[in-house]
């Protein structure tokens, strides 16, 4: 039985951002540029530019494609990056975006300023005492990311993280759940448990519009679950080491399955390998610079428009929660 138009899904979270559908974009460095954001934005959910490690010239362009194409957006940072460089959220606020979400570090010296401005405060996190932490600051919605996640991430399971952190929190600020989330499946299950919506990365960067290396989305697609991994590899091979407790999910390759378990090794070594990584990176060579992507690239087949990426969750989410509530009925 297919629902045919799809169930609104109206949630605090599609309130609060004005959107149509509850599905948000990952703000995934280099990935997540202007055009996806204006694509995810024209299908009626919620984009966020990529503004990761903090490039001013990057940041501005891609505002200026924002710009002109009137869109309404977010802009995702990297909360410890972005405190080496607070002038980039005075660029941001000053484009009015609806939303500035911060992931990874203290949100805290931050959500005032952004509430200032009038936007709106998203923060990522992965345990519970961190959710505790940015409400407690501010925060007006929660993204609670997984392990599954694709790029960086803890160790917490998406399936007891949601419901606890709703549980934790009582109902005061909405939930949104990240990380192996990919089709209308995944998005029912999440509003079943406690969640006002989904992010997704890995799913919009194996899209049309994505800013991502067309060989780096054929591999997402013929990649399974089991083929990703958690690890400081990449990061280490491009001189790029993150605080603890954060790891970061791509798909495995050769050079990843070679140094997994030996990163002292590679640190001894790291002059010759890391020139080896940024060569390939430069060259496309996936073998051995690494595809960031999550556990959801299991589910993803094919490189459609983002249009038919939100047909196709939508449609497949209201079908599955009819079903499930008229089954209940009878
Ligand atoms: C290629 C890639 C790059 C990412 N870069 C960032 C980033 O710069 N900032 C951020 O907050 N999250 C980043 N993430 C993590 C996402 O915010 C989100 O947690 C994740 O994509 C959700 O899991 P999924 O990929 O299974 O949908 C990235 C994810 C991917 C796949």
């Amino acid at each position: 039985m297919r629902v045919d138009p799809p169930i609104p899904i109206t949630t605090p979270v599609t309130q609060l951002l004005g959107i149509t559908h509850p599905i948000l974009l990952a703000p995934m460095d280099l990935v997540s540029d202007g055009r996806l954001v204006v694509a995810v934005d024209a299908a009626g959910g919620f984009g966020i530019l990529g503004g990761g490690y903090g490039e001013e010239k990057w940041l501005v362009r891609e505002l200026d494609v924002l710009d002109r194409a009137k869109a309404r957006f977010g802009v995702g940072f990297i909360t410890w990056s972005l405190a080496k460089q607070p002038r980039l959220l005075d660029i941001a606020l000053e484009r009015k975006p609806v939303a500035i979400m911060l992931s990874f570090g203290s949100p805290v010296s931050f959500i005032d300023r952004i509430k200032h401005a009038g936007a709106v405060v998203i923060c990522q996190i992965q345990s519970v005492a961190l959710a505790k932490e940015a409400a407690a600051a501010g925060a007006d919605i929660l993204v609670a990311q997984g392990a599954e996640a694709g790029g960086h991430g803890v160790t917490r399971g998406l399936v007891t993280l949601v419901p606890e952190i709703v549980d934790e929190l009582e109902g005061r600020k909405p939930i949104v759940a990240a990380g192996g989330i990919a089709d209308g499946r995944g998005l029912a299950a999440a509003l079943m448990l406690g969640a006002a919506g989904v992010l997704m990365g890995t799913r919009f960067y194996a899209s049309q519009e994505s800013a991502g290396v067309q060989r780096a989305k054929e591999r997402i697609c013929s990649a399974t679950g089991d083929d990703t991994l958690r690890s400081i590899v990449f990061d280490i091979s491009r001189h790029n080491v993150w605080p603890a407790p954060f790891t970061g999910r791509c798909l495995r390759n050769a050079h990843a399955d070679r140094w997994f378990g030996l990163e002292v090794e590679l640190m001894r070594r790291l002059d010759q390998e890391s020139a080896k990584y940024a060569a390939a990176r430069e060259a496309g060579d996936f073998d051995i610079a690494a595809v960031i992507a999550g556990e959801s690239v299991g589910l993803i087949h094919d490189i459609p428009s983002v249009r038919d990426v939100f047909e196709g969750v939508m449609d497949e989410a209201s079908t599955l929660l009819s079903r499930w509530s008229s089954k209940l009925e009878t």
